[in-house]
């Protein structure tokens, strides 16, 4: 696959902290509770990356996506295009491609993503995928973003939530992406979260504050670097 560079430098310093160039932050949520903990937490994020200075967009998949993935060659139309009849096509081409950066925010599910969240994952096939007439602009504008996970689950054990943050990680590192930060939230109750004494909802907002400057490394045996890391 054919994908853009990735933006950091490679010493890891991300080309993002070091513009002024107002960057677009998409925040989707992937439960289907409107006043759910993911949402809280997605409020969080929004709040922060805000108050530095994005412009932000939180979306529910729910709104956009009523159906799986398909078979394409059984419903992609004559002219190359998706023939499935929901708002996935606007969430993906006016919200997702143009976004310099995508906090998925969602439930754990079965140790794993909400089905909602994952169809997102599936359902971008029908636009990148060969058979598409417009599937190098799809590929362009899923490359090289910034990548935030924001989890809410019942459970507070680490490992529940292992599967989902390799996930993202290998869509990450498939993307030329970068994962700059998890944040997770135990909670079942809608709001819950808000009483985790972890401080969910604080981490959430400074992952949104600090979302396009935050340093972000993931060497190889030959990357040049300094041997510090602060610079301390
Ligand atoms: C179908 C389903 C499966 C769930 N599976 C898990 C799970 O495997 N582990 C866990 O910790 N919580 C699980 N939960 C609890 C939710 O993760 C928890 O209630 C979460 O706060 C819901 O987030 P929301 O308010 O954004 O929907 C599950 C809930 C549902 C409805």
């Amino acid at each position: 696959m054919n994908l853009r560079a990735p933006s950091s430098s490679p010493a890891g310093i991300s080309a993002s902290s070091h513009t002024n160039e107002t960057k677009k932050l998409l925040i989707l949520v992937g439960s289907p509770r409107r006043e759910g903990n993911s949402a809280t937490l997605a409020s969080a994020v929004k709040l922060g990356a805000e108050e530095a200075g994005a412009e932000v967009e939180l979306r529910f998949v729910d709104d956009h996506i009523s159906s799986f993935l398909r078979d394409c060659r059984t419903c992609r139309r004559a002219d190359g295009e998706c023939d499935i009849q929901d708002r996935f096509r606007e969430l993906f081409y006016e919200a997702f491609l143009p976004a310099d950066g995508v906090v998925f925010c969602s439930p754990v599910y079965w140790y794993g993503l909400s089905a909602q969240m994952k169809a997102f994952f599936d359902r971008t096939f029908c636009y990148y995928a060969a058979s598409h007439p417009d599937s190098e602009k799809a590929l362009r504008g899923m490359s090289g973003k910034r990548i935030g996970l924001v989890l809410a689950s019942e459970e507070t054990y680490p490992g529940a939530s292992l599967g989902i943050v390799h996930q993202i990680q290998e869509y990450s590192r498939y993307t030329h992406s970068e994962f700059v930060g998890v944040v997770r939230g135990a909670g079942n109750r809608r709001g819950e979260v808000a009483a985790d004494p972890g401080g969910p909802l604080e981490q959430a907002e400074r992952l949104g504050r600090e979302f396009f400057g935050r340093k972000y490394t993931d060497y190889r045996l030959d990357t040049p670097r300094s041997g510090k890391v602060w610079g301390v």
